[in-house]
């Protein structure tokens, strides 16, 4: 019987929900009939390398990877996209190889396919997780019409510093807000059923530590302690083992001197061993053979070995394995039992995925033709942009009103290409809706101008932005226009590609000459708001800040930026964000947050000797978890009730103030007790609900605090519950100190 038919019968329709033993026997089934350069080929992940839908590529890399493809050589692409060229590669691999074991297809929908959500920094900012998963959802549904079925993403490293674009595609500086979200955004990926066809596996990235590169200098040195690996990095990680994410992905960076992709305490020990992980590690984009520019490995072959040894199983863009492992087998440096177990997990996956019962699953056409771009998607996308966007200054100039006299202008009043963010995948340019078009939608005469240009060039993911520093043309003008109104909007900020990978920045500022026109602006006009495009914490300086009527951040909103923009400053949208990362004031601040260790001298204090700057304040401009409202919350005196089982139950009650509706995120932090088993942060967060109040409305806001909850880890990994005196706020953000509560855990 040839192979291909025998493997037919793996290929047999099954219930979508197959039973794990049954896997693992297919499994078995499978890998029986694999020789090893077939099992190696499993291991192997290409990106997209040529038009499949046409002729066979004539010659060179391509060619080669071709014909790697049909000798079993592949077991996934990344970056291909549309059915039809899908479809075209999956038809190679299933029809033309030996064993015609299907593909996976793997893509980074960040922050949506084609319909952008904005990104996932400023999605966090909605703190709205229901939101979130959502929007992961919706990218899912998207994606998978577009014949992908596995996402980079949720990309849940922790940072503290905003001078690293990457920034932008996590969830901020908290671990358990970053956890929280880290959970939703694999529920909203991965859905009920991977074998469904509008769900997508899901990746957990980037394993471990990347968030703390020195310097905010993407892929630089880091270097942290274990502590710090497992009270602040790791969260997020379980998080998202623990919601069943079926992938997760190598760090380009370097944890205690090893390189992620070699590092087996990080693979073998924490993931697949403590925490049984049954699913499958991938390589970042050629970080196996980064091994050799760490200084870690002396050849592609040693990199090649170390990865397969320390547990990382599919190799991204090094052609390590493809061409180094099969020997390393043979010659006895690596177990074939290794080869196996990576291959099993990879298998299992494409199993789970259903493309062994229908590798041709995510292959539809008019689902592809139906799906992308639906009215849903949009409206979905447009709720979430509302929703992410943080209102940080009002002196009572916000939400306009439809009669006032305003004009609009700024390097991004008419930008369709800047809001989108940095992970657009399969969106063009030029398809944000700009803030000109949501402005007009209220002031139909609205008149805009656009001042000096914010920068020129190419816009794409590989090209720099080339910043316009010097060319003032339309500086005057607009100038001349904002002062013939009474209220003058400015939208300035960050180009998408301006954060994101490759893209830090030493200066947090407005790029460019924007914050100069930003500063002649508030001098000469007394009713400013700014709105504040960025991929992360800017800086604007204190003598425009001061000088501001209103300052709205808007973060990169994607698709539906100008409209989003323009429902929160005539108030159709009552703005309800709150920072997931801290705003500091000068670069020299950074790294920096809410959540810091106090040290043994923690300032500011009006001695010297305390931990301070002579030349700054220690605090931020704007604290995590801060965000204003159109309405005006004030807080009850918070209670307090011990129970005989070790909980603890704390509540406070909210009135909304004002006369408009509102959602109030009322947020509960925690110093912990003294423990000889490690320090603790200042305060940390434990929990948060988010409580839509009607205007006059009153509610009680209660949370339950259990002992598991108030635990931190030692340098070891061992988890520890507090013991002794705990001090709880119940607050609006992470700086608010009023009236703490204090218990004592037995
Ligand atoms: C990139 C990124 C990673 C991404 C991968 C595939 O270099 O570091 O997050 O998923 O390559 O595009």
């Amino acid at each position: 019987m040839k192979l291909r038919l025998l493997l037919s019968l793996f290929f047999l329709p099954c219930a979508s929900l197959v039973s794990a033993q049954n896997f693992e026997q297919r499994i078995d089934s499978v890998m029986r009939l694999m020789t090893l350069d077939e099992k190696i080929g499993q291991m192997n992940q290409f990106n997209g390398f040529w038009n499949a839908t046409g002729p066979v590529p004539a010659e060179g890399n391509s060619l080669e990877r071709y014909e790697i493809l049909r000798k079993g050589g592949v077991g996934s692409v990344l970056n291909v996209q549309g059915v039809k060229e899908v479809r075209a590669l999956q038809k190679i691999a299933v029809e033309q190889t030996r064993l015609g074991i299907p593909l996976i297809f793997g893509c980074d929908v960040i922050h949506g396919y084609k319909t952008l959500t904005p990104i996932p920094l400023a999605e966090a900012a909605s703190w709205d997780l229901q939101a979130i998963e959502k929007s992961a959802r919706n990218g899912a549904t998207e994606a998978s019409a577009a014949g992908i079925n596995w996402t980079f993403a949720p990309m849940v490293d922790i940072s503290r510093d905003p001078r690293w674009g990457r920034v932008m595609e996590g969830a901020g500086e908290d671990p358990y807000l970053g956890a929280r979200i880290a959970t939703a955004r694999v529920r909203g990926f991965q859905g009920d059923d991977l074998s469904a066809p509008n769900t997508i596996a899901a990746c957990a990235k980037h394993f471990a530590g990347y968030g703390y590169v020195q310097a905010g200098r993407d892929y630089h040195h880091t270097d942290f302690s274990a502590y710090t690996l497992y009270n602040n990095i790791l969260p997020p990680f379980k998080a998202a083992q623990e919601a069943g994410v079926a992938t997760f992905m190598n760090a380009f960076t370097a944890y205690n001197g090893v390189p992620a992709s070699a590092d087996s305490f990080l693979m073998r020990q924490i993931l697949k061993k403590d925490w049984a992980f049954k699913g499958m590690v991938v390589s970042d984009w050629g970080s196996i053979q980064e091994m050799m520019a760490h200084g870690y490995a002396a050849s592609l072959q040693e990199a090649a070995e170390l990865a397969a040894l320390a547990g990382c199983d599919m190799d991204m863009e090094s052609m390590a394995y493809v061409r180094h492992l099969a020997d390393a087998v043979r010659q006895k440096r690596v177990p074939e039992a290794r080869v196996n177990e990576a291959v099993r997990r990879i298998l299992r996956l494409k199993f789970a995925l259903g493309l062994f019962d229908d590798p041709y699953r995510y292959c539809d056409e008019e689902r592809e033709a139906t799906t992308i771009g639906s009215a849903t998607l949009h409206k979905d996308a447009l709720e979430m942009a509302k929703k992410s966007m943080v209102l940080l200054e009002n002196k009572g100039i916000l939400p306009l009103q439809l009669n006032e006299d305003v004009v609009l202008l700024g390097a991004l009043a008419n930008d369709r290409t800047a809001p989108l963010g940095n992970w657009r995948v399969s969106a063009d340019n030029g398809t944000a809706i700009p803030l000109t078009t949501g402005l007009q939608a209220y002031f139909p005469d609205l008149r805009w101008a656009g001042g000096p240009v914010a920068w020129s060039g190419i816009e794409a993911f590989h090209a720099p932005i080339q910043v316009n520093e010097t060319d003032t043309t339309g500086w005057a003008g607009a100038m001349a226009l904002a002062l013939s109104a009474k209220t003058a909007i400015v939208a300035l900020g960050e180009h998408g590609y301006q954060s994101g990978e490759g893209r830090s920045r030493a200066s947090i500022h407005l790029p460019g000459l924007q914050e100069a026109f930003l500063r002649a602006l508030v001098q000469q006009h007394p009713r400013v708001v700014l709105v504040l495009f960025a991929g992360r914490p800017l800086i604007i300086p204190d003598d425009i800040r001061t000088k501001l009527g209103a300052l709205l951040l808007a973060w990169q909103p994607g698709t539906h930026a100008g409209d989003a923009v323009a429902a929160v400053l005539l108030g159709d949208h009552n703005p309800s964000g709150r920072l997931p990362m801290t705003f500091p004031r000068h670069e020299g601040q950074i790294p920096m947050a809410y959540n810091d260790y106090t040290g043994g001298r923690p300032g500011p204090s009006k001695e010297v000797f305390w931990s301070q700057y002579n030349d700054l304040p220690n605090s931020p401009v704007y604290p995590f978890g801060y965000g204003l409202s159109y309405s005006t919350f004030t807080y009850s005196v918070p209670k307090l009730q011990q129970l005989p089982n070790g909980k603890v139950v704390l509540s406070v009650e909210i009135t909304n103030t004002s006369q408009v509706a509102g959602t109030e995120t009322v947020q509960l932090y925690a110093k912990l007790p003294a423990s000889k088993h490690g320090i603790s942060p200042g305060r940390q967060l434990l929990d948060f609900q988010q409580l839509p109040l009607a205007a006059g409305a009153t509610k009680k806001v209660v949370f339950m605090l259990t002992p598991g909850s108030l635990a931190h880890f030692d340098a070891q990994g061992q988890k520890h519950l507090a013991k002794g005196k705990v001090t709880a706020w119940l607050v609006p953000n992470s700086a608010d100190v009023a009236n703490s509560l204090t218990f004592v855990i037995d």
